[in-house]
């Protein structure tokens, strides 16, 4: 048996005796848990020798990339690059409905972004081994080791079977992409389970709002708009999604639910504005309290912040004129809708 400060300066060990005293490390952060956990551990362990990236793919959640790099860099100290890349992902997601097909073109295109950031870091890294005279300070600053946030779940998912979701819908994470590139993995976390990564977290002074942050799939937005992703249609669930997330804070609620996101749906309703008819855009709502997300309960809201959420939405958000809850549970629902 291991305490949390254990497992922390042992791995903090064996990152230094992995990485010797001139290897780089470089690594994807998505500003959800796992990744910023394993992203600390490695600046513990090496400073800035390890390099975050994040990948800003124009379908996060509203301002993401602009908190994230706040709190990675600001707060935690971490060596990060923000490449912002939305307009190459949107362009090429415009118009496209099928959802295997979104995900694949985000992967693609993640994978295309990741790669080109690392090359620059790299060159920028033997560029400075170049500067030093002696010999042996050629090899330094080589980038030999990618970062992966991998848990104990994944790694025996992986190895025993494919578990039904992954036969069911591909999930695409960031981490998982970048396994063909010519790096050797890193991975501190692949003993360890949710709840303990949590635990890791605090004991590294990360923020308790981004330790009880409800997770987001790689792929985004894109596979909450059921329809064909446009800007506008991104535009329009980032701001329902923002004022729901923000109900549920202010109502005290958020650490009791697991996942909450707002989804687009891809009808148009009949509504009312003054003496007109609108006709105009459906938001639902999802929440649900699961442990393992293999599978899940609707959460039951009380009435009144539900009214709040959906006045809100229908008011600030231009195009929406209709909310609706989803009560389905997990199975037969998944909790995505794509
Ligand atoms: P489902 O919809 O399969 O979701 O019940 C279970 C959990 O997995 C997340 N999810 C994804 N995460 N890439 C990801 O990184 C994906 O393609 C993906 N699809 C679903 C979902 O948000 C939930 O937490």
């Amino acid at each position: 048996h291991w305490t949390m400060e254990e497992f922390i300066g042992k791995e903090i060990a064996r990152i230094r005796a992995i990485c010797g005293s001139t290897g780089r490390v470089i690594g994807a952060v998505s500003g959800g848990v796992d990744s910023t956990v394993a992203a600390k551990l490695m600046h513990e362990a090496i400073g800035d020798r390890f390099h975050a990236i994040m990948v800003d793919n124009g379908v996060l959640r509203l301002n993401e990339g602009k908190q994230v790099h706040e709190m990675l860099n600001n707060d935690l100290g971490v060596n990060l690059t923000v490449v912002d890349a939305s307009d190459l992902f949107l362009s090429r997601l415009d118009g496209i409905d099928d959802p295997e097909q979104k995900r694949k073109i985000i992967g693609n295109t993640f994978i295309n972004v990741f790669e080109a950031e690392a090359a620059k870091i790299e060159a920028a890294a033997a560029e400075e081994a170049q500067n030093g005279d002696a010999q042996g300070e050629k090899k330094k600053g080589r980038v030999e080791w990618l970062l992966q946030g991998t848990l104990y779940p994944d790694v025996i998912e992986s190895i025993s079977f494919k578990g039904p979701s992954a036969t069911i819908k591909t999930h695409h994470n960031v981490g998982g992409l970048l396994k063909d590139m010519k790096l050797k993995l890193i991975e501190p976390l692949r003993e360890l389970f949710k709840d303990e990564v949590r635990a890791l977290g605090r004991l590294l002074n990360i923020p308790a709002p981004l330790v009880q942050r409800h997770p987001f799939p790689g792929p985004g937005l894109a596979i909450r708009i059921l329809g064909p992703v446009t800007r506008e249609q991104v535009r329009i669930l980032q701001q329902a999604d923002a004022i729901y997330i923000e109900e549920i804070r202010r109502a005290g609620l958020y650490d009791q639910i697991a996942q909450a996101f707002a989804v687009l749906l891809p009808v148009r309703a009949v509504g009312v504005m003054g003496d007109k008819r609108t006709y105009e855009q459906v938001i639902a709502l999802r929440a649900v309290q699961s442990e393992d997300f293999m599978t899940a309960d609707w959460y039951v809201f009380p009435p009144e912040v539900l009214r709040r959420i959906s006045s809100r939405i229908t008011n600030e958000v231009a195009g929406v004129n209709r909310v609706t809850y989803d009560i389905s549970s997990k199975p037969p629902a998944t909790v995505e809708w794509l």
